[in-house]
């Protein structure tokens, strides 16, 4: 098939997005905007100088611009003037629904109230273009007793929750170091998922699975490294959300070319494409479908492959998700 007939068809498959941090949805013009209309002055000059240090060489250097972006958020118009942004963006790469994530300690560490972000994120969720979930993310770099006071403080919010997730810097933060938030979150009924083998080592995605029983492993490259571990995820298709432009960037894999999303599709894996922060990596969807299609000897049956498991691994009912897959397949039964 000729390149430019499968670069459409990626273009144009419906397809969720389960992986979309929504503080990295915020583009530098969008930082600035917010920052005038607060009254906040910015270590930058201007959105090209902002843009120019987004210059990672691993998930600390980037975290530590990314919480710097979010500060610029403090009313609920802020976090929903965010939010729109990023569905509308989704919605023109064909995502048909996505599955959000948040971070609420980077705002109510900095005194803002937990309601002030999720009712802003969640109004531009129910006015959106597409379907929307919101997956609060706890994060590791800090206790677990801080972990336990935000869902103490999401209590009130539950109805607006799928489930949680655990994000931030991942070496020297296990998954087990949550276990007791993680369980009291499944008491709740809320779906589990957490990041791990991005870049730290692959029995922290074990752990994940064992101790806080997640149902989907965010990233989880690294799990090639344990064949046990690599015959485990796909005999119990445990969903893989991964993020190749943030791979690169963050300098997972040295390039494009090198990155092993083929090697886990040819494993049995359920893995998934989705553009993680897609202001700071270079890209939402669509540039993430592209990349790696550019990149790796992927085909068609690739691309089908891809967007059925982006609807298998979402947390939607069965009957929505069979439509959405039903979906697919009509897509590629006429192109
Ligand atoms: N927070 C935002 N993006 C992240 C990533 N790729 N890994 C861990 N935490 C994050
Ligand atoms: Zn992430």
């Amino acid at each position: 098939m000729p390149n430019d007939q499968l670069r459409a068809i990626v273009q144009q498959m419906p397809k969720a997005e389960l992986h979309i941090h929504i503080e990295g949805s915020l583009e530098p013009e969008l930082i600035f905007a917010l920052a005038q209309r607060n009254g906040i002055s910015l270590a930058y000059p201007s959105v090209d100088a902002l843009r120019a240090a987004y210059a990672f060489t691993d998930l600390q250097s980037f975290l530590d611009i990314y919480y710097a972006g979010a500060s610029v958020l403090i009313k609920e118009q802020d976090f929903y003037d965010m939010t729109a942004a990023y569905l509308a963006r989704a919605a023109a790469d064909n995502v048909v629904h996505a599955e959000i994530f948040f971070d609420p300690q980077t705002h109510t560490e900095r005194g803002i109230a937990f309601e002030t972000m999720i009712n802003g994120i969640w109004r531009a969720c129910q006015d959106g273009p597409i379907s929307a979930g919101l997956i609060m993310c706890f994060l590791r770099h800090l206790s677990e007793e801080e972990a336990l006071a935000t869902l103490e403080d999401a209590l009130p919010f539950r109805d607006k929750l799928i489930g949680v997730g655990l994000d931030s810097s991942e070496q020297g933060h296990p998954p087990e170091k949550f276990a007791r938030v993680f369980a009291r979150c499944r008491q709740l009924g809320l779906h589990l998922v957490a990041h791990a083998g991005e870049e730290g080592p692959p029995a922290y995605i074990s752990t994940a699975l064992d101790v806080l029983q997640v149902e989907r492993i965010d990233h989880g490259v690294r799990c090639l490294e344990d064949a046990a571990l690599t015959s485990r995820l796909a005999r119990e298709q445990v969903a893989l959300t991964v993020c190749p432009l943030s791979n690169v960037k963050l300098r997972v894999f040295g390039d494009m070319g090198s990155h092993n999303l083929l090697d886990l599709l040819d494993a049995g894996l359920l893995a998934t494409v989705n553009s993680d922060d897609p202001a700071y990596f270079g890209g939402y969807m669509n540039d993430n479908f592209l990349a790696v299609f550019d990149a790796l000897p992927l085909s068609r049956v690739h691309a089908q492959r891809l967007a059925r498991n982006s609807f298998l691994a979402a947390f939607l009912d069965p009957v929505q998700k069979q439509g959405y897959l039903d979906e697919v397949d009509r897509f590629f039964a006429t192109i």
